[in-house]
């Protein structure tokens, strides 16, 4: 397979919206391409000159990183495309000293699970300890990241608690 992951910048974004509506319906495809237009990163997974699938990505806070959304074509689903982006993305994230990585799935929307489980995510349940503790817990960042009735959020710890470039201050309040 001779993918070539790279930014999709500007107009180009564009280009995602057929693997958005092979991937998602409703208020998801709505969310999604309105946060294809405004998310701080996204990667396109191409071979041929098309796009097989993209990732969203962005910094919740300095330290702790969100992947939005991960879709491939459906013609191209179990081929390793979406692996590989989320291989990129959990690079990116590691080199930018990222503590944390969470992650929205929907609690029966297996193919997504299992992606996030084969790297190391796990289901970060409410009542852990906040991240800056050590935990996995989403501590106040729920409210940044879309997590509704009927999905799980998932997470995974890339650098211990403390290390990465800037802290956020403490604030009041549990996960
Ligand atoms: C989830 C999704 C991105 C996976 O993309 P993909 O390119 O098919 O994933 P990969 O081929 O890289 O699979 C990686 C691993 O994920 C797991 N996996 C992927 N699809 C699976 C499925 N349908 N059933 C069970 N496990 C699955 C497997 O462990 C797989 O490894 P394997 O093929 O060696 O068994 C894709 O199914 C998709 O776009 N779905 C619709 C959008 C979506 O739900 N996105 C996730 C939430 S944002």
């Amino acid at each position: 397979m001779g993918l070539e992951i790279r930014d999709l910048v500007g107009p180009e974004r564009e280009d995602a919206i057929p693997a958005i509506l092979d991937s998602f319906v409703g208020i998801y495809r709505w969310h999604a391409k309105r946060t294809l237009r405004r998310v701080a990163s996204v990667r396109g997974a191409l071979e041929g000159g098309q796009i097989r699938g993209i990732s969203m990505l962005e910094d919740l806070v300095p330290g702790v990183g969100y992947v939005y959304y991960v879709a491939v074509r459906a013609a191209d689903r179990r081929r390793g495309v979406g692996g590989a982006l989320l291989d990129d993305a959990l690079d990116r994230f590691r080199r930018a000293r990222t503590e944390i990585v969470y992650a929205a799935a929907e609690e029966d929307n297996i193919a997504s699970r299992r992606l996030f489980e084969t790297r190391g995510f796990r289901v970060v349940r409410r009542d852990e300890p906040p991240w800056r503790e050590g935990g996995l817990g989403a501590w106040g960042l729920r409210s940044k990241m879309m997590v509704v009735s009927g999905e799980v959020l998932m997470g995974l710890r890339l650098n211990p608690p403390g290390t990465s470039i800037t802290l956020v201050p403490a604030r009041a309040g549990g996960t």
